[in-house]
C-alpha cells in the first residue's frame, strides 16, 4: 500500500517529476520497471500474462475493430509544435474539475470486470489512483461493491458510472449508494444500451457476466437482491437445457462463488445448491440496460441523486449542446474504446467541435485511444479539460497488480509533464491549438 496521501497535489507533482530519474537510478542497481513503458509492449505483456478470454475481453473491440484503429489514427493527424527558450523549470499540471483543484488532468475511466486482470481488481485500481491523486470512475460492472472500493482508498476522489438499468428502483438505489460512498459525480454511460458486436468474445463464446463476474454492484444491492428473490420464487419459465460439460460445471462453481452476497453463506456447497446465484445472473442479463432510454428519461436521475451528472458516450456536437442545454454537468466524449460500433467516429476528430459547442460551460472529459502523455497533451490542446485512461491501466493491473497500475499512471503523467515542458509551456491550462500543428 502506498503511504502517499490521496489527492495530495504535491505528491502527484512529485510522481510526474521524479519518474524519469527514479527509473534510471534504479537501473544502476539492475531494477527495471514492473511494466513496459511503450504502449504496444504493455499491451503485449498483458496478453502474455492473461488468459485468452480475459485478454480478448479487455483488448477487443466491435466488428473488425476499425474504430479502435481510427481512434489511434486520429492522434497521428496532430503534432506537438515545440517553442523552446521559455522558462519551463516550474510546471503545473493541475486543473479545476467539479469545483475542486485536481493535481493533474488525468482520470481513470470506468472499466468493468477487472477481476479478469487481477483478483484485487478495482480495489488495487482505487489504491493506485489515490496514490497519484487521480480521480477514479468506479464501474457499474466492477468486481467489488462500490462501498468496498471506497474503503480501499478512503478520502480519494471517486465518481460512479451508471449503466441505466431497466429497473428505476435499482437505478435510484445504486445512485443513493454512490452518494453515500463519497462519489463526487455520476457518470451515465449512454453508448451501451445494447452490447456491441464483439468479435473476439463471440469467437470464444465468452461474456464474463454470464459467469457471475462483474456484477458485484448488483449482487450487493438490496433492490437487486429483492428482484432476484422474486424471480427465484416465480414459477419456472422453462428454457433451453444446458449441456453439462466440465466447462458448464466450472461456470456453475464460478457463479456459485459470486453468489455469497445473495445467499449469505460462504459455503460453496450452499451456494451451489441455492438457485439464487444463477437467478442473479439471469436477472442481471434482464435489467442490465434498457434500449428505450431517451433524453426525457435523464431528468429522473435528478430525483435519484443530488450529485453532478456527466454524460459519457457523447460523440456528436449537437448532443453535447443538448446535454448542456438540459442542465447536465459534464460531457464525456467516448466511443467506449471502439467496443460498441465498428467503423464509428474517432473521438479525437470530434473533440474540437464539441469543445467549441460546450464553450467551457461544463467540463469536457475525453477518452478512447489515449496511450501516453503526448496523446493526453494533444487531447487537452484540442479542448478536453480532462483525459481518461482506459485499457493501459487494465494492462498494468494484469501484469503487476496495484504496482502495475501505479506505474502506468506515473508514466503517462511523467510523459505529459515532459511534453508540456519541451513544448515550451508551464501549465496544462496553456495547452491549446497554438501548441499543435495539423498534419
Ligand atoms: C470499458 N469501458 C467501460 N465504460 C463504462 O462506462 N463502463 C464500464 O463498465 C466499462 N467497462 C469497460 C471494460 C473494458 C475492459 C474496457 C476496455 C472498456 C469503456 C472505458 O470506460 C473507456 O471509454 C475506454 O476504455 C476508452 O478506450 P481506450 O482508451 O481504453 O481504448
Amino acid at each position: 500500500m502506498s503511504n502517499v496521501a490521496p489527492n495530495d497535489p504535491a505528491a502527484a507533482r512529485g510522481i510526474s517529476r521524479r519518474t524519469q530519474s527514479d527509473i534510471y537510478r534504479a537501473g544502476i542497481s539492475g531494477a527495471l520497471p514492473a511494466v513496459p513503458i511503450d504502449a504496444q509492449k504493455l499491451d503485449a505483456a498483458a496478453e502474455a500474462a492473461l488468459t485468452k478470454e480475459a485478454y480478448a475481453y479487455i483488448a477487443g473491440g466491435a466488428g473488425g475493430e476499425a474504430t479502435m484503429r481510427a481512434n489511434r489514427a486520429a492522434f497521428d493527424r496532430w503534432q506537438v509544435w515545440p517553442r523552446p527558450l521559455h522558462d519551463v523549470a516550474t510546471r503545473d499540471l493541475s486543473v479545476e474539475f467539479l469545483g475542486r483543484t485536481r493535481p493533474t488532468p488525468l482520470l481513470l475511466a470506468p472499466l468493468g470486470v477487472m477481476e479478469l486482470a487481477h483478483p484485487e481488481a478495482d480495489l488495487a485500481v482505487a489504491r493506485a489512483a489515490a496514490s497519484a491523486g487521480v480521480p477514479y470512475a468506479i464501474s457499474n460492472q466492477a468486481s467489488f461493491p462500490m462501498e468496498r472500493i471506497a474503503q480501499a482508498a478512503p478520502g480519494a476522489a471517486r465518481l460512479f458510472q451508471l449503466y441505466w438499468s431497466a429497473s428505476d428502483e435499482l437505478n435510484a438505489s445504486l445512485l443513493g449508494r454512490a452518494e453515500a460512498s463519497g462519489c463526487e459525480a455520476i457518470v451515465v454511460t449512454l453508448d451501451t444500451h445494447l452490447l456491441g458486436w464483439r468479435t473476439r468474445d463471440l469467437d470464444l463464446a465468452y461474456l464474463p457476466f454470464t459467469r457471475g463476474m462483474g456484477i458485484a454492484q448488483y449482487t450487493s444491492d438490496p433492490v437487486f437482491q429483492q428482484l432476484v428473490k422474486d424471480r427465484a420464487s416465480a414459477p419456472a419459465a422453462g428454457g433451453d437445457a444446458v449441456k453439462v460439460t466440465p466447462k458448464t460445471i466450472a461456470a456453475g462453481v464460478s457463479i456459485a462463488r459470486k453468489g455469497a452476497a445473495l445467499t449469505g453463506s460462504r459455503s460453496l456447497r450452499d451456494n451451489l445448491r441455492s438457485p439464487l446465484p444463477r437467478t442473479a445472473v439471469e436477472t442481471f442479463l434482464d435489467v442490465f440496460s434498457t434500449p428505450r432510454l431517451t433524453w426525457d428519461d435523464l431528468a429522473n436521475a435528478r430525483e435519484w441523486t443530488s450529485l453532478p451528472i456527466i454524460l459519457k458516450g457523447i460523440v456528436h456536437p449537437d448532443d453535447a449542446e443538448r446535454a448542456v442545454d438540459a442542465g447536465l454537468d459534464g460531457v464525456w466524449i467516448s466511443n467506449h474504446g471502439g467496443r460498441q460500433i465498428d467503423r464509428s467516429v474517432p473521438t479525437l476528430d470530434v473533440l474540437p467541435e464539441i469543445a467549441e459547442k460546450v464553450a467551457g460551460r461544463v467540463p469536457v472529459v475525453f477518452d478512447s485511444g489515449v496511450r501516453g502523455g503526448a496523446d493526453a497533451a494533444i487531447a487537452l490542446a484540442l479542448g478536453a479539460d480532462l483525459v481518461a485512461l482506459g485499457r493501459p491501466y487494465a494492462y498494468g493491473l494484469g501484469i503487476a497488480g496495484e504496482a502495475g497500475v501505479r506505474e502506468v499512471i506515473r508514466n503517462v503523467l511523467a510523459e505529459l509533464d515532459i511534453t508540456l515542458g519541451l513544448a515550451g509551456l508551464t501549465s496544462a491550462g496553456e495547452l491549446d491549438r497554438d501548441a499543435l500543428r495539423a498534419v
